[in-house]
């Protein structure tokens, strides 16, 4: 029988890719020769946002600051959990400006910033379930950060090992359904992740390479609806199998800078 779902309202971070554009090469799907569309971006960011304001969830926009084309994949400026925001730090040079702004945007509105002393692209690579942190490594995140997140938020982190380079954050190889229930790539994990996530997740859905391909794993769900690209067509199958309600979204001109769905989302989890 199919379990019935239930949304909870979110509240969500979101930065218009006014100035978005592929103009340097930070992970395997930049192509900085290929021309891009700054207004077919926006207009499918647009989207975006009007489909999580529809489901009834609170989006908070960050403005956009010349010269930081990936700024719109919010959920790198931060982690934030209970009230607590880790701020980001980025590990490479032409992203690191983002993370100040972002942590000003919080201090600006009375949370608590701990300031982080090692490498972490925020939800980028620290995925927070009902329990626990899952927390990525190997190509950006310094899994040094994953000790320094448990302190800063008091809960266990799990650490997970990333190998394949298109799948070079942890929100590009695993989503967060609902409180304990996960879907996910195995092989964008190293043999003992995926030992790890099968002993945590025996029940997860696991994402067939075509749609791990397409971002498909790089979703967002309230605990009901879950927002992923619409090409990961086994994924929404699952989904609808498992009780879900998937919503297939359209952000190919941000998937130019090897990002969709989740990487535009950060979310704002107030004092429980
Ligand atoms: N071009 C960006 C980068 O390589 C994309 C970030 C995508 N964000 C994400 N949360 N996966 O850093």
């Amino acid at each position: 029988m199919r379990p019935t779902r239930t949304a909870t309202p979110r509240r969500y971070l979101m930065c218009p890719p006014v100035y978005f554009d592929v103009v340097y090469s930070i992970n395997a799907w930049m192509e900085p020769g290929k021309p891009t569309d700054t207004a077919l971006a926006l207009a499918q960011w647009e989207r975006l946002r009007s489909l999580y304001q529809g489901l009834g969830h609170q989006v908070e926009l960050i403005d956009p600051i010349p010269g930081l084309p990936d700024m719109v994949f919010a959920a790198n400026g931060a982690t934030v959990v209970n009230g607590r925001v880790l701020a980001a730090r980025f590990r490479h040079p032409e992203r690191a400006a983002e993370a100040p702004a972002y942590a000003e945007w919080f201090r600006r509105r009375g949370y608590p910033v701990h300031d982080a002393e090692h490498v972490n692209e925020g939800e980028g690579d620290y995925l927070v379930t009902g329990e626990r942190i899952l927390a990525g490594s190997g190509f950006r995140t310094d899994p040094r950060a994953h000790a320094e997140a448990e302190r800063v938020f008091g809960l266990p982190v799990v650490s997970l090992t990333l190998v394949d380079p298109r799948f070079y954050h942890l929100d590009t190889a695993l989503a967060v359904l609902d409180h304990e229930e996960i879907m996910y790539y195995p092989a964008a994990f190293s043999p003992e992740s995926q030992a790890t996530l099968r002993e945590l997740y025996p029940d997860a859905i696991v994402a067939t390479d075509a749609d791990a391909e397409v971002f498909g794993l790089n979703a967002v769900s309230d605990g009901r609806h879950v927002l992923l690209p619409e090409q990961a067509v086994h994924l929404i199958d699952a989904l609808w199998d498992r009780g879900f309600v998937p919503i297939g979204v359209e952000l190919s001109e941000l998937m130019k800078s090897g990002g969709s769905a989740k990487c535009c989302t950060l979310e704002i989890r107030e004092t429980q």
